[in-house]
């Protein structure tokens, strides 16, 4: 008799995967948190930790792709192709800067795996310095992923507009506030096995995540994610370069309404559908093939939307698979195990790259007393309410 597990990796045995799209050779990432670090600091730190662990000189990179969001609005930098020149001595590849709001870092993964058309080897680095300042100013900078008019005129930052689609999922899957507050709980408790990660340290019970305060109708401080600094950075390849290389499976970029005033739906993201669809399509997988998963928790109705638009279960399910215990470390669908960005943290432009990071790490087995027993793994990145969705699969080497 086999387990669900088991059966996925029978099932995989013949062979419907196609040939990868490309390898990740290198991945590294600095701490998330409140850190005394410049951006410029992290976006270093992080390209060199994935370079050493990708064993390649900075010589060898063809391009080099950016994400990052804010630093325009906080600090007023931005060119930050040309600042990360006169940072990073021993560069001669071109670099792009690219930017979808909280999806800035898959999409520079993305734009990294297009960039191997042209170079044999290409780096994303993910990067944000949030802390600092006040909460007004950084409400205000993050609101700018929403429509200038139909949103922030109006006063719809966003914990406001995800706590519009937590009351439609409740009302129409009933889903609790003890729902949420076990998504909350379980990445907290990842989080806790993993170093680098923003509230690493936190001990959180259920009692204080239920009596946290109210941010936004049913979301309370601990259905949000936190605001962090922190980098991560990726080394791509079309080869397998050294015996730990990562094959890419499927990368897929699709996009929806700025505005959640111009949507039908609100209980699922079409671009997340849309971008996974495409996404195992290029992989020759489908949903159920899938046995670990990063995806966008920016608030922890997200993480249930989510995974119901990647496949993962059924619509209005996501709540029962996390109340048995089947997106834990030991489930049979891990989800989040870095802790996710409610715990691991969410410096915007860094997180779709170190979900590809924390990926690769479990892919490779180095997770440590975070591993989990996987072979194929989803990481989904989140820009605005669902506005652009990236998507990429990894594994079965
Ligand atoms: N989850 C759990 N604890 C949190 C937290 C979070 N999201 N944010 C802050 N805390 C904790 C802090 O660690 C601190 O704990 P301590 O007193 O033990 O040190 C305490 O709460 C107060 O922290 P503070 O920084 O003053 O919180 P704040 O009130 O300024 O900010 C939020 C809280 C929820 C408003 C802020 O985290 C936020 O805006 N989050 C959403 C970010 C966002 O929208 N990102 C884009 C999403 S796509």
């Amino acid at each position: 008799m086999f387990s669900a597990r088991q059966e996925k990796q029978v099932d995989m045995g013949n062979s419907r995967l196609r040939r990868p799209l490309c390898y990740v050779v290198g991945a590294g990432r600095t701490r998330y948190g409140n850190l005394p670090d410049t951006l410029g600091e992290l976006l270093c730190e992080a390209i060199v930790k994935a370079l050493e662990d990708a064993s390649m000189s900075a010589e060898e990179l063809g391009a080099i792709y950016v994400g990052n969001f804010l630093a325009g609005l906080y600090e007023n930098q931005l060119h930050l192709n040309s600042l990360l020149w006169s940072l990073f001595p021993g560069l001669k590849a071109p670099i792009l800067r690219v930017e979808a709001a909280c999806a800035s870092g898959g999409l520079a993964v993305y734009e990294a795996i297009i960039g191997l058309s042209r170079y044999r080897r290409t780096l994303a680095v993910g990067v944000e310095k949030m802390t600092g300042f006040s909460v007004q100013r950084t409400t205000r900078c993050l609101a700018s992923a929403g429509d200038a008019v139909l949103d922030q005129g109006e006063g719809v930052i966003f914990p406001a507009s995800y706590a519009l689609v937590a009351q439609q999922h409740m009302l129409r899957y009933g889903t609790s506030l003890d729902d949420l507050a076990a998504v909350a709980l379980k990445n907290h408790t990842n989080a806790n096995l993993n170093p680098s990660a923003h509230f690493y340290g936190k001990r959180v019970s259920l009692e204080e995540i239920r009596a946290a305060p109210m941010v936004a109708t049913p979301l309370r401080l601990f259905d949000c994610s936190p605001i962090s600094d922190g980098a991560s950075s990726v080394v791509l390849a079309r080869d397998p370069v050294g015996d730990r290389a990562v094959p890419v499976r499927g990368s897929a970029l699709a996009n929806d309404t700025i505005s959640l005033s111009e949507r039908r739906e609100l209980t699922s993201f079409q671009a997340v559908q849309r971008a996974a669809a495409e996404a195992y399509q290029q992989a020759g997988i489908e949903a159920g093939d899938i046995d670990v998963a990063q995806v966008h928790d920016c608030f922890t109705i997200a993480e249930l939307v989510e995974m119901e638009d990647l496949g993962l279960c059924k619509p209005g399910q996501a709540a029962e698979l996390t109340r048995e215990g089947r997106t834990a470390l030991t489930g049979d669908i891990p989800v989040n195990t870095s802790g996710g960005l409610k715990a691991d943290g969410h410096p915007i432009g860094s997180t779709g790259v170190g979900q590809i990071c924390e990926l690769v790490t479990q892919l490779r087995g180095e997770a440590g007393a975070r591993q989990v027993n996987c072979t194929l793994g989803v990481a989904l990145n989140v820009g605005g309410i669902g506005g652009t969705a990236v998507v990429h699969i990894l594994g079965c080497r």
